[in-house]
């Protein structure tokens, strides 16, 4: 299993910490945000990481990360030219991905858990990671019924229920092909939840519940979170 870390974005949710450098080298407590989601990764076998980031800031990541044999990892990179939603980052490793499956994680994502399990167990089609949340509607959001995922719907307005689709996915191969079916969303992007509606719809869509912490790090109160959560996480 290759694994797939998207760092792109503008973070412009962050302004002014993102005036001059990236989101995901901000720090969360003691470390760069990105050391969290590279470790959920490693901490599921997964040994050899695309870093896919924007322009401009893409030479910091190679000074922070190397080629990650600090980290026990290979380490490889590649460039969005402009934020184009996180599907649209995810088709630039299609090369990398070389016909087999990809676990992917937003590099503003921590995890508690770990999905070694998941990831080892992997067959085919599609698997997503769910949270229960108190604030479901700044998330995509999962609709259940009995044991199947029937739909997810992007930020909604009033939530079908109180699952947050956290931003952790594995997909096989047929994962480009369906990107490249995508139009772009209202706010011009392709949308990952455009991505797993089409799994839902083929039938090919398995889930997880976490029960560890979970929180994204892009708006001030998360990333706050986040720093809480990891410190805690340390001193556990
Ligand atoms: C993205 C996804 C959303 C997911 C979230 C997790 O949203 O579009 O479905 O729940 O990541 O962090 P963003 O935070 O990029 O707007």
């Amino acid at each position: 299993m290759k694994g797939v870390i998207l760092a792109g974005g503008t973070g412009s949710r962050l302004f002014p910490l993102t005036k001059v450098t990236n989101k995901h080298l901000l720090p969360v407590y003691d470390k760069p945000m990105i050391y969290y989601p590279l470790q959920t990764l490693t901490d599921a076998g997964i040994e050899d990481i695309m870093i896919v980031s924007g322009r401009g800031h893409a030479g910091h990541f190679l000074e922070l990360l190397g080629s990650g044999a600090d980290f026990g990892v290979h380490l490889t990179y590649e460039i969005q030219e402009k934020a184009g939603g996180i599907a649209q980052a995810l088709s630039l490793a299609e090369d990398f991905a070389d016909e087999g499956p990809v676990t992917v994680i937003l590099g503003d994502n921590i995890f508690q858990d770990n999905v070694r399990a998941d990831v080892g167990s992997f067959k085919s089609g599609a698997r997503i990671f769910l949270k229960e949340v108190t604030d479901a509607n700044r998330f995509g959001v999962a609709e259940i019924e009995g044991k199947s995922i029937i739909s997810i719907e992007e930020k909604p307005k009033y939530p079908k229920s109180n699952l947050a689709v956290t931003g952790l996915y594995i997909y096989d191969f047929g994962v480009f092909d369906i990107i490249h079916t995508l139009k772009p969303s209202g706010r011009g992007e392709l949308e990952i939840t455009d991505v797993n509606n089409e799994y839902i719809r083929m039938g090919e869509m398995g889930f997880s519940l976490l029960h560890g912490y979970w929180s994204d790090a892009g708006t001030f109160e998360s990333l706050f979170r986040a720093s809480e959560l990891a410190r805690s996480m340390k001193n556990y």
